[in-house]
């Protein structure tokens, strides 16, 4: 694609705010590789995509986007984007090999160096440090269902802190925390691949309390901001009937407000309609720390979700769920098959406004992008899809900006090809083509792209 061409999709659009930030997300059991360097210890993906039939078509992440060895090329690659920030993800088996004791010096110089790195290219380092690679002595444990997992991460946080807390300025605490308690533990579709349905409620609260212990330890240490990082759907009802109504307001519950509620309003929602009179593990003092203020609320966003009344026969109605997730009718979809509909994110935008109003931090969207299957023809990668994709959402949080909500960031999921968990090597989403085989990276038109519009839209503070 020509620079013109790039120039001009978003050149309608009004000034970003100053101070916006423009930044790539990555983490690190999907980039990194390496599993077995400078005394790693193995966590639960490590387990889960060793495990015959957990991820399609066999993959592992053993050698991954090898970004490990490669990271000198990727923060090249960073610097020709010229972005403000890059959020990667602290390995904590890289720290802590066993999950527990002394830090492991050659794994924390990796990021010692990382960081240094970015530094030197004018780039804020944003690191996540939990994005689910739970070190699995604490699994075998109990992992997040123990109440002592929030602890043993409050002391691997207190471990980076040490190393790294003089040159970050800005942290998220855990990623995703739905993710782990619903398909890692709930369905069982990624690590550690429990299916305890309703039983893994406390995997939930106990990753709050982490995040709660985190940013006290980080508070503690210094002037460096905070965040979290939640991923939010819009819960669509599949019709006006009151029976999907309910179901959708359910599954929003589950999905999205029992992670977002105590953090943002110190207080989870209602789960008597799941029977439940209070949230399990939950302890006097848990939920100050959990809703203690933020500088940022880290928002992920990929899509809606379509929600009818669980059907009689449904593995959710035998589960004991009144919702069961369905097909948006005439939507486009991305390779993964999600629907498109950047609206939504203006709609989990302003709604997280009209909730929480004055309480509510600034937003940063922390990962928004799609996958597609794309190929390298003639040394390029036209990828006009996830270019409109991204045009899309961003359109829509500069309006959802324009509603009055509070949105200082915005990156991409993701800066290269990557392990996708469960879908191992069959989803790209990334700005950069990775070839698996070799580790060749290959710039997409979406690189060029996002490089013209943050060339155009970043207003330095
Ligand atoms: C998010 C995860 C991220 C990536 C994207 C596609 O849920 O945080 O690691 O897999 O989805």
């Amino acid at each position: 694609m020509d620079e013109q061409r790039h120039e001009s999709t978003l050149a309608d659009l009004p000034h970003f705010p100053p101070g916006f930030r423009w930044g790539v997300a990555t983490a690190a059991f999907q980039i990194e590789g390496s599993t077995d360097a400078d005394g790693r210890g193995p966590s639960i993906w490590d387990t889960f995509s060793h495990t015959p039939g957990r991820i399609l078509e066999g993959a592992t992440a053993d050698v991954a986007a090898d970004s490990y060895r490669r990271a000198a090329d990727d923060v090249a690659l960073l610097a020709e984007l010229d972005v403000t920030d890059y959020r990667f993800s602290i390995s904590w088996t890289r720290v802590q090999p066993g999950g527990t004791g002394r830090a492991n010096v050659p794994g924390l110089d990796y990021y010692d160096r990382l960081v240094d790195r970015l530094i030197d290219h004018g780039i804020d380092p944003l690191p996540t440090l939990f994005h689910w690679d739970l070190p699995q002595p604490l699994e075998d444990a109990g992992g997040w269902l123990l109440r002592d997992t929030a602890e043993r991460f409050a002391e691997y946080v207190g471990l980076v802190l040490d190393r790294l807390g003089d040159r970050v300025p800005r942290w998220i605490t855990v990623n995703e925390p739905a993710m782990m308690t619903l398909q890692g533990y709930a369905l069982g579709t990624q690590a550690p691949g429990r299916t305890l349905m309703l039983g893994a409620l406390p995997t939930a609260h106990h990753q709050l309390l982490a995040h709660g212990l985190a940013v006290a330890a980080i508070r503690a240490a210094g002037s460096a901001e905070v965040g979290i990082t939640n991923n939010h759907t819009l819960a669509v009802p599949a019709t006006d009937a009151a029976a999907d109504q309910f179901a959708a307001a359910a599954f929003d519950l589950i999905y999205n407000r029992i992670f977002s509620d105590p953090v943002l309003s110190g207080a989870y929602p209602d789960l008597g309609g799941f029977d439940l009179e209070a949230m399990p593990g939950l302890d006097d003092g848990d939920l100050a720390l959990i809703g203690a203020p933020l500088d940022f609320y880290g928002l992920n966003f990929y899509n809606p979700t379509r929600v009818a009344a669980a059907s009689a026969g449904s593995e959710f109605a035998a589960a004991g769920l009144p919702f069961e997730p369905v097909e948006f009718e005439g939507v486009p979809v991305t390779g993964f098959g999600w629907p498109v509909v950047p609206s939504a994110l203006a709609d989990v935008l302003v709604g997280l406004q009209d909730d929480h109003g004055e309480r509510l931090p600034p937003i940063v969207i922390t990962e928004n992008g799609a996958s597609y299957p794309d190929v390298v023809r003639d040394g390029a990668v036209r990828d006009l899809e996830r270019i409109a994709y991204l045009d899309g959402h961003i359109r829509a949080m500069r309006h959802a900006i324009e509603l009055g909500v509070d949105v200082r960031g915005y990156f991409v999921w993701s800066l290269m090809d990557n392990f996708e968990w469960a879908e191992g090597y069959t989803q790209r989403f990334g700005l950069v083509h990775v070839d698996f085989e070799t580790g060749q990276r290959t710039r997409k038109d979406s690189f060029d792209w996002f490089r013209a519009l943050v060339a155009g839209r970043h207003v330095p503070a």
